[in-house]
């Protein structure tokens, strides 16, 4: 199969959706590859390091797109590239129909086919490729919480993890998922005092084993948040109800009840928030400031880690990519549950009741497609 890899061009996207060594797995499997000049850059892999990988190298989108079966992306296609896009061409990438009407309809027009990373799933309902974004989100959300605890940033000047004869930070993270689970270790490995807050036991008890012993586990319900909040330095947001905004556990009242220079950090604000006074901001302008507590609500906060990103990515994307590339979309996705969850607009017709749902538009079987 011929694959292409365009350049990202959504605002401030530095991961690429291949790197060198998966250039080189296609080209194990007798694919050919090509990437668009300088698409890898932002994440620091040269044109140079996917030549040598085996891959050729184009000048411009339109090139990528003309040529490509398979186009292998990491952010969903902007509206200049959509009049580039080819019927029946594979379009593996994030696409986020929900959130998006203009896409839905260009994608449906186009007559491509539309695999979303965002949907697909296990058996066990995880969703293996939006798994590391929030493992990266999770364990950087420490990183820039003790940033904005330095007093110059306008935090308390507290050091997570404290000196010999002066007592650690204390770190809430509201929500012991994916995003809670990494920070939590993140903040017991640097010294601080952790508490965990989720409202599922099972994962409460599972928290318990595992975690160390700077870690404590605690019910979320608004009398347990209202009490942790007076003594947490810093308090992670890491809350998701699937399918649903964020359920405010922090509201604007609140905010008086802690110290000044407290910082919050919250992840879960690409689904509205789990502080009421959050709004989502940009690596740019990252932070403000409300009743003296500081506030970093990055709506895309992998973006600022691209290495580590598309690494994380990839490793997740590319063994998906492979099943595709080897035997067509059709076979791979009859094959594969979790690939065919993938399936959102297949050749003009809508196929995830998710996407039709959002927009009043018919839903057809996946059956009608394959
Ligand atoms: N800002 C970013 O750049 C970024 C990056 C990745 C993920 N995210 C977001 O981070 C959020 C968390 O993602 P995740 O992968 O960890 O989700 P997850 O499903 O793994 O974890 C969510 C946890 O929240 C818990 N929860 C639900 N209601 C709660 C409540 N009232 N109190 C306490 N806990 C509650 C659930 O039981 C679950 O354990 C999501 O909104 C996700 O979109 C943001």
């Amino acid at each position: 199969m011929i694959i292409g890899v365009p350049k990202e061009i959504k605002n401030n996207e530095n991961r690429v959706a291949l790197t060198p060594a998966g250039v080189a797995e296609f080209k194990k499997n007798g694919h050919t590859v090509y990437i668009q000049t300088q698409a890898g850059l932002g994440s620091g892999f040269s044109d140079e390091e996917y030549v040598k990988a085996g891959a050729s190298i184009l000048g411009t989108i339109e090139e990528v797109y003309a040529i490509a079966e398979m186009i292998c992306k990491v952010k969903e296609p902007i509206a200049s590239e959509y009049n580039l896009i080819k019927e029946n061409q594979l379009l593996f990438t994030y696409f986020h129909f929900a959130s998006s009407e203009p896409l839905t309809h260009a994608m449906i027009e186009r007559k491509a086919i539309c695999l979303a990373y965002e949907t697909v799933e296990k058996t066990d309902r995880s969703l293996p490729l939006l798994v590391p974004m929030s493992e990266v989100a999770g364990r950087m959300a420490i990183q820039e919480g003790a940033k904005y605890l330095e007093k110059p940033m306008g935090g308390r000047g507290i050091l997570l993890g404290g000196v010999a004869g002066v007592k650690p930070a204390n770190v809430l993270v509201l929500g012991g998922g994916i995003v809670g689970t990494q920070a939590a270790k993140m903040a017991a490995g640097l010294g601080a005092n952790v508490t965990i807050m989720d409202i599922s036991l099972p994962r409460l008890r599972y928290l318990e084993d595992v975690m160390p012993a700077n870690v404590d586990t605690v019910m979320s319900n608004e009398y347990n948040v209202r009490e942790a909040i007076k003594v947490s330095d810093l308090i992670i947001g890491a809350v998701l109800i699937p399918g649903a905004k964020a359920p405010h556990l922090i509201t604007r009242e609140m905010l008086k009840e802690m110290r000044q220079g407290t910082v919050l950090v919250d992840v879960a604000v690409d689904q509205g928030g789990c502080i009421e006074t959050c709004h989502p901001t940009t690596h740019e302008n990252p932070t403000f400031e409300i009743d003296g507590v500081v506030h970093y609500c990055v709506a895309n906060m992998p973006g600022a880690v691209p290495y580590t990103s598309t690494l994380a990515l990839t490793n997740a994307t590319l063994p998906y990519a492979l099943q595709l590339a080897n035997k067509g979309w059709k076979k791979a996705c009859t094959d594969n549950e979790e690939l065919k969850k993938g399936l959102n607009v297949v050749a003009g017709k809508i196929v995830y009741k998710g996407v039709s749902d959002a927009w009043g538009l018919a839903l057809s079987s996946l059956e009608s497609v394959l």
